[in-house]
């Protein structure tokens, strides 16, 4: 079944055709800038732009950078907090006239990596790590996704949040070599690996695909492979979550 996934980032928003059944990207990649002011109206726009560049009618899976719970969105994220008890699914509906189902971004990615990607068949506590404008995290276990885990919240030295201090947006924000970025990164590995000791972290988000470059500060025990689908596995994540929400009423 062909469904749309979109990604909602804290620097894009993204959107494609994806087989939900396949797990394969249908069209090319639409991506729009988010807006500036990351308020709900202005990015629920965007949305339906993302929706209208594409010749579809179907229900929409949407992966968002926030804690999510019944479609709505608990924590603000790196997004405006205004955004904090807003029902994602509806708004979007509002402003698209499609069916929306929201669910938190990492989640999505960590969704298509073990549908069709390195996590396929992997039994026992994968968490999948996604590094962009914050650090993500989808945590499953044996398969079955354990919704909202929030590694990228660990408070860490004077940072309310860890994210502020290794996601690739404090790289930029402090123009660091993949060298510096990289060691703080792999002290979030190692705090990941301390407090949840999983079997397997899988790596994903945009900054994956420089995995050739800091892979090798990566020291710590657990085993980290790189997401083979990248920066596309939040969309079809999204969207195989959409397909399942269809067929089963909910997400697990
Ligand atoms: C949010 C998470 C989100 C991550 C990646 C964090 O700021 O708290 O919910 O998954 O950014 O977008």
């Amino acid at each position: 079944m062909e469904i749309l996934g979109i990604d909602i980032g804290g620097s894009g928003i993204k959107g494609a055709l994806v087989n939900a059944e396949t797990g394969e990207m249908l069209t090319e990649r639409y991506r729009i800038p988010t807006p500036k002011s990351k308020k709900p109206k202005d990015m629920a726009k965007v949305v339906a732009e993302i929706v209208d560049h594409f010749d579809y009618d179907g229900p929409v899976g949407c992966g968002f950078p926030s804690i999510v719970k019944n479609g709505v969105c608990k924590s603000p994220g790196n997004l405006d907090p205004s955004w904090v008890g807003v029902n994602i699914d509806e708004l979007f509906t509002e402003y698209t006239g499609h069916e929306f189902t929201v669910l938190n971004d990492a989640d999505a990615a960590g969704y298509a990596s073990m549908n069709y990607g390195v996590g396929k068949g992997k039994d026992g506590f994968v968490v999948m790590i996604t590094i962009g404008t914050g650090l993500g995290s989808g945590a499953f276990y044996n398969g079955v996704l354990i919704p909202n885990f929030e590694l990228g919240q660990i408070p860490y030295k004077k940072f309310k949040k860890i994210e502020k201090w290794a996601a690739a947006s404090a790289k930029e924000r402090e123009d660091l070599s993949f060298k510096k970025w990289g060691k703080r990164f792999n002290k979030f590995l190692e705090l990941v690996e301390l407090i949840v000791c999983p079997d397997l972290i899988i790596v994903g988000g945009g900054t994956s695909k420089n995995w050739e470059e800091f892979s090798h500060r990566i020291k710590i025990d657990t085993e980290v492979v790189k997401a083979e689908l990248m920066n596309h596995a939040g969309i079809i994540g999204a969207a195989v979550a959409c397909l399942r929400e269809q067929h089963h009423g909910h997400l697990h």
